[in-house]
């Protein structure tokens, strides 16, 4: 194929970070014998026929960058839809939608999809496409955007080459996850609000340790974290120097919500008690491993604890957690109980500052947000998981993979009897979960992917789930 014949925009568009007047948006150029640098013109419109311009500019897009543009339209109108596109080296990318964030004062609600996980050697992404066709306002993407494995010979869809741990590696991971055309679609029609977990580097990684103990981790999560930001509407401000790249922070949604979304892996102590020489989780008795329970412990590092403890939305009707994994306590049996030590169970006191906080602020409307563990769950969370008896401080959803397998559902059917805080469990579906809430209350559905072996599977509600603002604690609907 001749250069000017191939797609320059193979991998799609997307747009991301919604403020109330600012959005990013994201493309990047493919194909043959790209220049060192391109000008690539973008355009943002008030309508979709491109009829009503709104914003419009020209970024380089840099081979230093894997030729990625991040493009930052500003002083755009709150809560107001936006369709954007590009043009380079004489060819226009496909059309995507996006919004802004409602004004401070609005009381506009708000509809999202959670999800997370989407291993592409697993399964084909049916729930992409529902969430594209689907009536909402933005995704929230909770980590395991790609995931880092070679694929065995008996993948579903095989990952192109070996485990990645380079630039080149990674860039060529999410160029290959993102020429799915139902994942395009979700970037497409909606923007995203995104935190990453462990495989968009290495599994189970916590700071600069890797799970292999890698004597060069520190280099290792810089490539990712670059490839990372390469592929994510984010904004050019927060391209890594080095291995660090800041991505927790706050999107306030009108009067309504304010969204903190965390990150837990960049600077957590490293996981408990560990397998003999490696790094990551392992599933330990808390009687062998009182390390699990020791107060110095962080899964978020002090300072983004500071910042949480510090920044709880005392005004508005909802304080939204998106963050990696389930924070409920989770016991696969209450005999002798055991714990994984790589989510919130590893860093029980971490999560017992978070949860004393918000009981003694009285912080309204928390509701916990996460991924990670290929399950749908719903749990109460409480400052007391063994007193039946204790007050509900915050509402929790899990939501399940995109794409991921997970646990045998007759274990977790049987691990549900040891955590009566947890309503729902279902590790044997692959979806999401849609959430829509105003002032009032929350209303989820848990989305199930009824064959995730094909791209064109039907999608059901498995469950509905309602939960009142000033009333923690979701009830089935
Ligand atoms: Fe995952």
């Amino acid at each position: 194929m001749r250069a000017a014949d191939e797609s320059r925009f193979a991998l799609g568009v997307a747009s991301g970070q919604p403020s109330a007047t600012s959005i990013v948006l994201w493309t990047r150029l493919t194909g043959a014998e790209l220049p060192l640098q391109v000008p690539v013109r973008w355009e943002l419109a008030r309508d979709e026929a491109f009829t009503d311009i709104a914003a419009r500019g020209t970024e380089a897009a840099l081979e230093a960058d894997a030729h990625s543009v991040h493009a930052e339209p500003s002083a755009l109108e709150p809560g107001r839809w936006y369709w954007y596109r590009f043009e380079a080296l004489g060819q226009r990318s496909r059309v995507g939608r996006t919004r802004t964030a409602p004004a401070p004062e609005a009381r506009e609600g708000l509809r999202f999809a959670l999800a997370s996980c989407q291993r592409y050697d697993h399964g084909h992404y049916a729930a992409w496409r529902h969430v594209a066709s689907a009536e909402l306002d933005l995704v929230l993407f909770v980590g395991d955007y790609i995931y880092e494995y070679a694929s065995p010979p008996t993948a579903l869809r095989r990952h192109d080459g070996v485990s990645v741990s380079t630039l080149p590696q990674y860039r060529a991971r999410y160029a290959q996850y993102k020429s799915d055309a139902s994942l395009q679609a979700a970037h497409a029609a909606l923007p995203w609000l995104m935190v990453w977990d462990d495989h968009e580097v290495d599994n189970d990684y916590a700071a600069l340790q890797g799970q292999a103990l890698q004597p060069d981790f520190r280099a290792q999560r810089g490539a990712a974290y670059r490839a990372y930001w390469e592929h994510m509407p984010f904004p050019k401000s927060l391209k890594p120097a080095g291995a660090d790249m800041r991505i927790y922070g706050r999107t306030d949604w009108g009067a309504l919500a304010c969204i903190h979304a965390l990150d837990d892996r960049q600077y957590r102590d490293a996981q408990a008690c560990p397998r003999e020489g490696r790094g990551g989780a392992n599933t330990v008795r808390l009687r062998d491993c009182p390390e699990l329970v020791d107060p110095k412990r962080s899964l978020l590092g002090p300072a983004q604890e500071r910042w949480l403890a510090g920044g709880w939305d005392l005004q508005r009707p909802w304080n939204l957690v998106a963050q990696q994994t389930l924070m409920a306590r989770f016991m696969w049996n209450s005999a002798d109980p055991t714990f994984w030590t790589d989510g919130w169970d590893g860093y029980a006191a971490s999560r017992q500052r978070l949860l004393d906080t918000v009981a003694q602020r009285k912080v309204p409307g928390v509701v916990v947000l996460g991924g990670d563990v290929h399950a749908h769950y719903v749990a109460d969370l409480k400052v007391d998981f063994d007193d039946e008896k204790a007050p509900v401080v915050a509402t929790e959803f899990c939501g399940t993979s995109i794409a991921s397998r997970g646990a045998a559902q007759e274990r977790v059917t049987e691990a549900m009897r040891h955590n009566p805080h947890i309503q729902y469990g279902r590790s044997d579906r692959r979806g999401y979960v849609s959430c829509r809430l105003d002032a009032q209350s929350l209303h989820a559905s848990l989305l199930a992917v009824d064959d995730a072996t094909r791209p064109d599977s039907a999608v059901q509600v498995a469950a509905r789930f309602v939960v009142d603002a000033r009333q923690p604690g979701a009830r089935p609907a």
